[in-house]
């Protein structure tokens, strides 16, 4: 019988170390960050109390990676060093916990985790909550670190983050210690909080700056050597992935994303080699891969902004201001049969989708008389948007 399948073609050795999830063995192109970061940290293993700590830069360049390895090199460290208090750290992604309750909640649970103690229930008061947290630091009678990753998410909802590192001023906590990593892509979410908390959380402040060629070049090689056969790769592919991505936003994941989609390019052409027009069509499924990705996380209103640009994109109107925008923008709601919102929160949306990547915005400044104002055009492909908003709506 004829089947779909194609004959077995293995480029890969480990198809995990060039997935997302994956945990590098080695950081590479990192020193000076994890110099700040032992820095910051150095008191926790001197057996004082530690400072909260503050990690931003952008999306891909190794903080969420960087954090779990300083983490694990920390509890080992003083596990090696007598007299020195036991440390755990716990970590919670706010993208899914995205308020102080849930991520409280989250952060309870993790640490009842390897207890006897159950899980939360549900429909518990917020001071519960916090108290049932305390109670789980307390427990440890060690330095319990907190990391709140993609922080942002909490927006100004800065209960724990006023909560946790008053702690033991408060007496809330006394036979342990709790400090706060907080990790951002947004550096104005620093900005947003308030004052004190500001001044607590950011103690210290550790900045993550995009990988260049250089840099990915080795990340990658290291990756292909630990996860590819040794002759796969034309020596074009790793510099021109390195390139692109260094270009675009200096992420590692986008580098790597290329990289792997490049080879699985060639394995579905049944090809022994990948080559560098491999990488041009992984270019475009990475891309049309990120935008979907992102335009599901959008709220259904932010979808019909943009859906509204993307209209006015193709029948070549944009740029276009924001009021003629919201017009369009009620059709399309309208049509999805949705109670359009305020012009102003309409304004909100072009500029989220501005900062998320989506759009470009233009400062139109007329001088006296002609006014100021910001017109907006389409930063992607309009076609990927539509297919990714058909598949959405499916
Ligand atoms: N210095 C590095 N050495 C090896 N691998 C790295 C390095 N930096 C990043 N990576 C890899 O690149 C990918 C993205 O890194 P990471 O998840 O740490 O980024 P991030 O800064 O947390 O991004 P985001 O803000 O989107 O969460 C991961 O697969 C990670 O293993
Ligand atoms: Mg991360």
């Amino acid at each position: 019988m004829k089947t779909p399948f194609r004959d077995r073609v293995e480029l890969f050795t480990n198809k995990d170390v060039l997935k997302d999830h994956y945990e590098p063995e080695e950081i590479l192109e990192r020193d000076e960050e994890i110099d700040q970061y032992a820095n910051a940290l150095q008191d926790v293993v001197d057996g004082w109390e530690p400072d909260n700590v503050f990690v931003y830069g952008k999306t891909g360049v190794g903080k969420t990676a960087v954090t779990r390895y300083m983490m694990d090199a920390l509890e080992y460290e003083a596990e090696e060093r007598e007299g020195v208090d036991d440390v755990v750290s716990v970590e919670v992604n706010c993208h899914h916990h995205p308020s102080s309750y849930q991520a409280a909640i989250a952060l309870v649970n993790e640490l009842r985790a390897d207890t006897d103690r159950d899980p939360l229930t549900t429909g518990l008061s917020t001071s519960d909550v916090l108290n049932a947290l305390f109670d789980e630091i307390e427990a440890r009678e060690g330095t319990v670190l907190i990391v709140l990753d993609e922080i942002d998410n909490l927006g100004d909802d800065d209960m724990l983050l006023y909560q946790l590192p008053r702690a033991k001023t408060n007496g809330n906590i006394s036979d342990s210690q709790v400090a706060v990593v907080g990790i951002s892509n947004d550096y104005t979410f620093r900005n947003d909080l308030s004052p004190k908390v500001q001044d607590t959380l950011c103690e210290r402040e550790i900045k993550f700056p995009p990988y260049d060629a250089n840099e990915l070049v080795t990340i990658l090689t290291d990756r292909a050597e630990r996860g590819l056969r040794g002759d796969v790769l034309e020596d074009g592919v790793i510099p021109q992935c390195a390139a692109l991505a260094a270009r675009d936003r200096g992420s590692a994941r986008q580098a790597i994303d290329l990289l792997r989609e490049a080879v699985n390019v060639a394995v579905e052409d049944g090809r022994e080699v990948v080559s560098e027009e491999d990488v041009d069509t992984a270019v475009e499924r990475v891309e049309r891969g990120r935008i979907k990705d992102s335009i599901k996380d959008l709220t259904t209103h932010g979808q019909y902004v943009l859906l509204a640009v993307t209209q006015m994109s193709v029948s070549g109107e944009t740029p276009a201001r924001a009021k003629e925008l919201y017009e369009v923008y009620e059709e399309v709601a309208a049509e999805y049969a949705a109670e359009p919102l305020s012009q102003r929160s309409v304004h909100d949306h072009l500029n989220d989708l501005s900062m998320l990547g989506f759009l470009r915005q233009h400062d139109r400044n007329y001088g006296r008389g002609g006014g100021q104002f910001f017109e907006y055009e389409l930063d992607v492909d309009a076609e990927m948007v539509r297919e990714a908003m058909a598949d959405e709506a499916e």
